[in-house]
C-alpha cells in the first residue's frame, strides 16, 4: 500500500500510485485546504510543498511522493496558531473568495525559508505561478512582506 508523510503524520492510502496526490490529499485524507482549480499544473490552486519545494499536486502521482515529506496549507498553522503569513494575510484582508489562498501560502513559505527579506518583486516572480481571479495580488504581496517581517 503506497504510504507519504503529510504534515509530519504518517499515512497509508488505498488509493492507486498514480493517483493524483491532490485527490489523495483530498478525499482519503480530507485534507480539503489544497483545491482543484485547472487539473492541469497551469493555476497553482493545488500547491503543496514535497521535501519544501513547491508542487502543483493535481499533476503529481501518488508514486512520485512516497517516502516524502509533503506540507499542505493546514501544515502552515492552525487558527490557535497561525503561520506568520497566514496572520499577515488576514491583517492585510488579502482574500476575497480564498481560493487561490491556500496555494499561495504554501508558496510564499517556500520562497520565505529560501529568501527571508524579498522585496516586492520577489514576491511577485514567485507567487507569478498562482493565479487569482478575485484580483488580491497587490495585497497578497504585501502580506508576503509583511510575514517576512517577524520570520525568523
Ligand atoms: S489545479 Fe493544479 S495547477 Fe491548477
Ligand atoms: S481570492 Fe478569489 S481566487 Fe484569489
Amino acid at each position: 500500500m503506497p504510504t507519504l508523510t503529510v504534515n509530519g503524520e504518517h499515512h497509508e492510502v488505498a488509493a492507486p500510485p498514480d493517483t493524483m496526490l491532490l485527490y489523495v490529499l483530498r478525499n482519503d485524507l480530507g485534507l480539503t485546504g489544497t483545491r482543484f482549480g485547472c487539473g492541469v499544473g497551469l493555476c497553482g490552486a493545488c500547491t503543496v510543498l514535497v521535501e519544501g519545494r513547491p508542487v502543483h499536486s493535481c499533476d503529481a502521482p501518488l508514486w512520485s511522493v512516497e517516502g516524502k515529506a509533503v506540507t499542505t496549507v493546514e501544515g502552515l498553522g492552525q487558527p490557535d496558531r497561525p503561520h506568520p503569513l497566514q496572520r499577515a494575510v488576514i491583517d492585510e484582508q488579502a482574500a476575497q473568495c480564498g481560493y487561490c489562498l491556500s496555494g499561495i501560502l504554501v508558496r510564499a513559505a517556500a520562497l520565505l525559508a529560501t529568501n527571508p527579506r524579498p522585496d516586492a518583486d520577489d514576491v511577485r516572480t514567485a507567487l507569478d505561478g498562482n493565479l487569482c481571479r478575485c484580483g488580491v495580488h497587490n495585497r497578497v504581496v504585501r502580506a508576503v512582506l509583511r510575514a517576512s517581517e517577524v520570520t525568523p
